[in-house]
């Protein structure tokens, strides 16, 4: 298949690219920093502000399916990029009749995710960081499902829990609406990407997707996603 990859330069979407190619996917890989990304056999390297429909229309046709792996920084101001591009996508995929697309949401989008066995993480850290702190930018997530959900195309919302870096695609679950776990791999993430594209079990609803087989070292995930990050 021809895909077309959002975010693609970050480090979900660079797992979808590799992942991608090397299952002998072509890969269109969308950004706004083109020499991120180095040049391959079998990918054509798009720039794009993906909030802008008409960047984002010029980007997609002669594709099968849309990934998007996009996503902000938290801020206290109002953030729109998730529905913005959400908008911009699904009507450029409309205009070019491209029906499959998977987009990148978060298990907290589901208002009855409490991971079981997860005390300090569902009475501390998920109240401060995910509730107060990422407020504004879960709010445009639940902005961006419901753009998505408007439309009639084979939609999948993929909603990790906390994303780390890991070598390897283990053996991950998947859930209908979220999965009870706190953590996610994006080797793990874009890998349920990949196969759900194709296997097509969770269209027209969100599919939780967590890693139990590994767990990460804790004082790394801080430091590259709350302080490398910023
Ligand atoms: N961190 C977590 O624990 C967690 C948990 C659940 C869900 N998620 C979600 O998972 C997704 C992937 O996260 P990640 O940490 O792998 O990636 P990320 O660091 O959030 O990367 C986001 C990507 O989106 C791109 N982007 C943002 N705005 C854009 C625009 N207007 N036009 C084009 N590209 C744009 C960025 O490109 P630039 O380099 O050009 O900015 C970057 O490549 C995000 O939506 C995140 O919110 C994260």
């Amino acid at each position: 298949m021809r895909i077309a990859v959002f975010g693609a330069n970050g480090p979900t979407g660079r797992q979808l690219t590799d992942q991608a190619l090397a299952t002998g996917h072509e890969v269109v890989a969308v950004t706004r920093r083109p020499r991120s990304i180095p040049a391959r056999p079998g990918l054509t390297v798009a720039v794009a502000d993906a909030t802008d429909p008409e960047d984002v229309d010029a980007t997609i046709g002669g594709t099968d399916a849309v990934l998007s792996a996009l996503g902000a920084r938290f801020s206290k101001e109002t953030i729109t990029t998730y529905s913005a591009s959400a908008t911009a996508i699904t009507g450029a995929m409309a205009r070019h009749g491209i029906k499959r697309l998977l987009t990148v949401s978060s298990s907290i989008a589901d208002p009855n995710w409490r991971p079981s066995g997860a005390h300090f993480f569902n009475h501390v850290l998920d109240p401060l960081v995910n509730r107060r702190l990422g407020r504004t930018l879960h709010e445009d997530m639940r902005r961006m499902e419901a753009v998505i959900r408007r439309t009639d195309l084979d939609w999948t919302l993929v909603r990790p829990s906390g994303l780390f870096d890991h070598s390897a695609v283990t053996t991950y679950h998947t859930a209908e609406d979220s999965a009870d776990g706190v953590f996610t791999a994006r080797t793990d993430l874009a890998a349920s990407m990949l196969h759900e594209m194709a296997e097509q079990r969770y269209v027209r609803t969100a599919m939780g997707v967590i890693t139990t087989a590994v767990k990460p070292n804790i004082a790394k995930l801080i430091w590259n996603e709350g302080v490398k990050k910023k």
